[in-house]
């Protein structure tokens, strides 16, 4: 393959005429591939799902084509709904679902059989891999039920001898460097800083998850873009004794996968964070990027008194979580560094996050709260951390609540002081999501669910929460 070329369901394609910035929905459907479909072009609905390679493993991925520009492509592997039937046969995921009638309309169709072939590939449609494998698939007129039920069928039948299980088996070879138009992908650190130098306007992209939305409406970057998914340095996952190193460029899914049961405010987290499509993509780095007021991650590194390894032309620095975000999508960052990784300690003490949404999966938080406290043997809160995003305009940490806490006994007359406090904390605003009142309201609620579910659950508190709550109002 020459370094604009990638295999389209085995085959050589050649992106040299291509726009880096259009998503491969639009190029997949110019060609008249139109078994991918558009829904929502957001990234919401599933329907344009297709299978990427992640050459380490290899492994296969769903993503959504609607948010994948084509600069990122040279050199990787995309397979499409139209490479999985052969001839006449259809895949047996197709088979399964015309066998449990899960199509009506079939829109979405193409979007869940490529779902469940990927999971199917890949060994993940046992348990709740069913329903974790079409969490970002929407159907409108069949319902899900039928849907299910192909996919349990699929879960105990053997992985289809299919192109995907065949490449699978392949070579696990790293992504070379590339470069379409203005769409650059380096392989190393010190080549995407010189890149950024030489094109100070350019942009940091990662997973495209945010990029990819403005793309996907036309937006175009003024500078080009410098692509971070190529860089090993990025990738790295270290799991240590005493903190947890997460590489800028690792996945969510993949933190999902390999970080299950080190951090229980992120387990408790990320099964909440969009849907697997977009996690199979979407960063560490890109939330911290994005600096949104409700992006889920910024809470917990807060809580966690994370640290954040930042590289620029003239070195490297660290900067505390506590700090980088400086105002309103605005961070300490400086436009030519970029994230290298996030340390994470590992504390103990007891923790938890909670996101509360207009609806409970692949939805963006009305509050998201992230608590973390230690008692000494007396039972007096010994640290407090207090982190909540979608009550301000930066995720931010609730101080005087945590100073209020210091040194007294965890209690329920504590517990529903704190509670009140937290209520009274924020001046969040009313939008389309929530009205400022439920926000406040959720802020003291969540830590009195906190309470009742984690601190009693570890022995630290002699009466739940809600019966605190109840005997101080009837007092
Ligand atoms: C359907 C959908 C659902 C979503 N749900 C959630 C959700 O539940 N919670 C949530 O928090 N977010 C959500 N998001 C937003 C998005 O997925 C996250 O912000 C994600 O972490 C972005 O990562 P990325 O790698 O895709 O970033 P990109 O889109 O590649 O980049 C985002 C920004 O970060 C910058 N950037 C990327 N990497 C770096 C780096 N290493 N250093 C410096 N800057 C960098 C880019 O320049 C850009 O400004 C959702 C998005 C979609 C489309
Ligand atoms: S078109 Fe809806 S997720 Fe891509
Ligand atoms: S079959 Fe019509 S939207 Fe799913």
């Amino acid at each position: 393959m020459d370094d604009t070329t990638f295999l389209l369901n085995g085959e050589p394609r050649s992106l040299a005429a291509a726009d880096p910035n259009q998503s491969l929905l639009r190029w997949l459907r110019g060609l008249r591939l139109t078994g991918t479909k558009e829904g929502c072009g957001d990234g919401d609905c599933g329907a344009c799902t297709v299978a990427l390679l992640e050459p380490a493993g290899p492994h296969w991925r769903a993503v959504n084509a609607c948010l994948l520009p084509l600069g990122a492509l040279p050199g990787r592997e995309v397979w499409t709904v139209e490479g999985l039937a052969s001839g006449d046969r259809l895949h047996p995921v197709q088979q399964a679902l015309v066998d449990t009638a899960g199509s009506q309309c079939g829109y979405c169709t193409p979007g869940f059989v490529m779902s469940l072939a990927v999971a199917h590939a890949e060994g993940e449609l046992a348990g709740h891999g069913c329903d974790a494998a079409i969490e970002g698939n929407l159907c409108r007129c069949t319902g899900y039920r039928p849907i299910r039920k192909a996919a349990q069928r699929l879960a105990a039948e053997p992985v289809a001898e299919d192109g995907l299980a065949r490449r699978r088996q392949g070579p696990a070879a790293p992504l070379a460097g590339a470069c379409l138009g203005a769409f650059e992908s380096p392989t190393t650190l010190a080549d995407a800083l010189a890149a950024k130098v030489a094109r100070p306007q350019a942009q940091w992209i990662a997973g495209a998850t945010d990029v990819g939305v403005a793309l996907s409406r036309g937006e175009r970057p003024a500078g080009g873009s410098i692509a971070l998914d190529r860089i090993a340095e990025l990738q790295v996952l270290e799991i240590g004794a005493d903190a947890v190193r997460i590489g800028a460029g690792v996945p969510l899914a993949r933190l999902e996968r390999e970080l299950a049961g080190v951090f229980p405010a992120l387990d408790d987290l990320l099964p909440w964070f969009a849907a697997r499509q977009v996690k199979n993509r979407a960063t560490l780095g890109g939330n911290l990027g994005s600096a949104s007021p409700i992006g889920d991650l910024l809470p917990w590194l807060l809580a966690l008194d994370a640290v954040i390894e930042l590289a620029g032309p003239g070195g490297r620095r660290v900067q505390p979580a506590d700090g980088y975000i400086l105002g309103y999508r605005k961070t300490a960052r400086q436009d030519e560094e970029l994230v290298v990784a996030v340390r994470v300690p590992r504390h103990g003490g007891i923790e938890a996050g909670y996101k509360v949404a207009k609806r409970q999966a692949d939805d963006i938080s009305i509050v998201a709260a992230v608590y973390r406290i230690e008692l000494d043997d007396a039972r007096r809160v010994r640290l407090a951390r207090l982190a909540y995003g979608g009550v301000a305009a930066t995720p931010v940490r609730a101080r005087a609540v945590e100073d209020l806490l210091l040194g007294r006994e965890w209690n329920a007359d504590t517990i529903e002081t704190a509670a009140q406090s937290l209520e009274a904390a924020f001046t969040p605003l009313d939008d389309h999501r929530a009205s400022a009142a439920y926000r406040r309201a959720l802020c003291g609620e969540l830590f009195r669910r906190f309470a009742e579910e984690r601190v009693q659950r570890a022995g630290g508190a002699f009466l739940s929460a809600k019966d605190a709550k109840n005997a101080k109002e009837a007092s």
